[in-house]
């Protein structure tokens, strides 16, 4: 299986994460995929932000959940990386599909709803890709085990994704038992044993985040569906290198 590469917060080493500046270069650069945070402010649209706070990643202070989309939208969401970025404005999910849509790639929406369990996140987000008809195209994660649980009560043919950092020896067990059809496991999870019940219960594994050489080499190795970069450019580069070595 050739391992997909996902721009992890778009091609976030070289643009704002989360920015338009960010998934437009990790498109222009080759990504195959792009993930995504997802959070909901008090009016209830979701936005891309990897933080429940704005801090880091705009001149704002304080919760998104405390502010309307509007008011959101008077923030300045590239500064902090870079003063070139100074127009970069905090995306709503809706702007993002549009964006996608006629475009060859696929999604990965994290639900960021470990820390705030924003109230209807799931169903928000389902009903907007459903609108947009791209359900096909998109996985769906959260670290919360009661979010995976409440996603595949919606529905059975979206691929929703149980997202670890723990170790657990029955975790593809544990995965399926919430109703999850894929796992995005922290890199250090990775091993053959796991990519084994993983392949036998024919559930894909993705690896995050993978910006360093000999780990994109070792995912390559156990022929993981994707990758979650920062650096898709790399990413691509070195794949032609492990395909290039393994045919001599
Ligand atoms: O979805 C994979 C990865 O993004 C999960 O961790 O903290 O980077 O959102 P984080
Ligand atoms: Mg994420």
């Amino acid at each position: 299986m050739t391992t997909k590469i996902i721009a992890h917060r778009g091609a976030s080493k070289l643009a704002p994460e989360n920015t338009m500046f960010a998934f437009e270069l990790a498109y222009k650069l080759g990504a195959e995929g792009l993930e995504t945070d997802v959070q909901l402010t008090k009016d209830h649209i979701p936005v891309l932000i990897h933080d429940e706070t704005l801090t880091r990643t705009t001149n704002g202070r304080g919760y998104v959940k405390d502010y309307t989309y509007k008011e959101l939208l008077r923030l300045d969401a590239g500064s902090w990386f870079s003063r070139e970025f100074k127009q970069a404005k905090l995306l709503s999910l809706e702007q993002f599909l549009v964006w996608i849509k006629p475009k060859d790639l696929s999604l990965n929406l994290e639900l960021k709803n470990n820390k705030i369990d924003y109230h209807q996140l799931e169903s928000i987000v389902y009903n907007m890709l459903k609108e947009h008809k791209l359900i096909k195209r998109t996985t769906l994660s959260t670290f919360n085990p009661n979010s995976v649980k409440r996603l595949s009560e919606l529905d059975n043919d979206i691929e929703i994704a149980f997202l670890t950092s723990k170790k657990n020896i029955n975790l593809i067990e544990y995965a399926s038992s919430l109703g999850a059809n894929a796992i995005h496991i922290k890199y250090r999870l990775l091993n053959r044993q796991l990519q084994e019940q993983a392949l036998a219960n024919n559930m894909p594994i993705r690896v995050y985040t993978i910006n360093k050489y000999k780990q994109m080499m070792n995912c390559y190795e156990h022929q993981v569906a994707g990758i979650f970069t920062d650096v898709p450019h790399k990413a691509l580069t070195f794949r032609n290198v492990y395909q290039f070595k393994r045919e001599l």
